[in-house]
């Protein structure tokens, strides 16, 4: 990869090869003598020539996983938060109102004319904490650690994952890195929106900290009682829907087929988990566990039950097909309707259900049953 940068003596820009430049249309990987000659960054005088080699360490490797620090004083608020909607943040922790008529009125203006016009005097430590706040390590938002985790410690990632299409629950374990690459992504992109969905996010629902016994109890009055009362209502939809419409759109017959085999599969599912995996995972939450378990090792029922949950994706992915992705049809009466809002939220619910079996609960039982049981 190369990581050339070039730094702008009069604004601190910084021109990072690697990454080109959104701003400016440019492609990562654009070598710096390649930039047309017109090439200016904002509003500042510098051409490419009075440009120096940046040797700075904490601006290089390859390790990084968001943008090298870019903004500077020249830049317009505008282009700033257009590029990087976190910024809001950053102006408002600086006593900069983005939300009063004062930005919208000098918007168009370069931050330092704008700090000035509002008052505010740290304009230096404006531009330092966005640049820092882009740096790797500012937050945890790295290209190695997996969707599942990622979700664990903000539920409100799941959003940001399901607007790209990552699959974050049965595909949980994969890395954000190995995600994007494997559905043509740019880890760039998802970690900015990662990163202004953290800053916007009011109080994101954290499990991550839960308590095993807590954690079945919360699956088990949430998505175990959701998939009880919407299983059946469903089910009653897409027979209706098949009868009534399958001779003109077959693909609600073979969704009926589906969608009774994944009820089945659900069922069966859950009452394995409230019978026995549950059962044992709150006893090891409670007490020194002396005997083993009549299925041996925890890890064996999760490993089923990790197996159930990539069927259950893999049914979700065909139903998504088969709806055109949750989309009914211009004259769709009101059943069909309903059944296509009803298998969206289900497809929803479902995946922070195994998101949260997978990646939080079963994790913590296997590491807790290590430190328990005595045999
Ligand atoms: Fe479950
Ligand atoms: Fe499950």
């Amino acid at each position: 990869m190369n990581t050339q940068k070039h730094v702008c003596p009069l604004c601190d820009y910084i021109y990072d090869q690697a990454r080109g430049d959104s701003f400016y249309g440019i492609a990562p990987g654009t070598r710096f003598e390649n930039l047309s000659e017109d090439f200016r960054h904002g509003d500042c005088e510098a051409t490419l020539d009075m440009y120096e080699t940046c040797t700075c360490a904490s601006l290089t490797g390859d390790e990084i996983t968001g943008a090298a620090p870019r903004f500077s004083k020249k830049d317009s608020i505008q282009k700033i938060i257009d590029s990087y909607p976190a910024a809001i943040e950053v102006f408002k922790k600086h006593g900069v109102d983005v939300e009063d008529g004062c930005l919208f009125s000098v918007r168009h203006l370069p931050v330092e004319e704008c700090t000035e016009l509002c008052g505010v005097e740290d304009l230096g430590r404006i531009i330092e904490d966005l640049n820092a706040s882009l740096l790797p390590g500012f937050d945890n938002l790295s290209g190695k650690r997996s969707l599942g985790d990622l979700v664990a410690e903000n539920a409100d990632r799941a959003k940001v994952f399901d607007e790209f299409d990552l699959d974050y629950c049965c595909g949980g374990k994969l890395s954000l890195e190995e995600a994007c690459d494997k559905n043509g992504l740019e880890l760039e992109a998802v970690v900015m929106r990662l990163r202004q969905s953290d800053c916007c996010a009011s109080t994101a629902a954290s499990f991550v900290d839960a308590g095993l016994t807590e954690l079945v109890d919360n699956i088990e009055s949430t998505h175990h009682k959701y998939l009880k009362e919407e299983l059946p209502r469903l089910e009653k939809l897409v027979e209706k829907v098949a009868k009534v419409h399958g001779a003109r759109a077959p693909q609600m017959v073979e969704l009926a087929y589906l969608f009774r085999n994944l009820k089945e599969e659900l069922v069966q599912h859950t009452l394995k988990e409230e019978m026995v995996l549950f059962p044992y995972i709150r006893r090891l939450d409670s007490e020194v566990v002396t005997r083993p378990a009549q299925f041996g090792a925890v890890v064996n029922p999760i490993r089923c039950m990790e197996a159930e949950h990539d069927d259950a994706g893999k049914a979700l992915v065909k139903i998504r097909q088969l709806t055109d992705n949750y989309t009914a049809p211009e004259n769709a009466c009101s059943s069909w309707v309903a059944l296509i809002t009803g298998l969206e939220s289900l497809d929803k619910d479902l995946r922070t259900h195994i998101h949260k079996e997978n990646s939080i609960l079963f994790p913590k039982a296997i590491s807790l049953e290590e430190r328990r049981v005595l045999v």
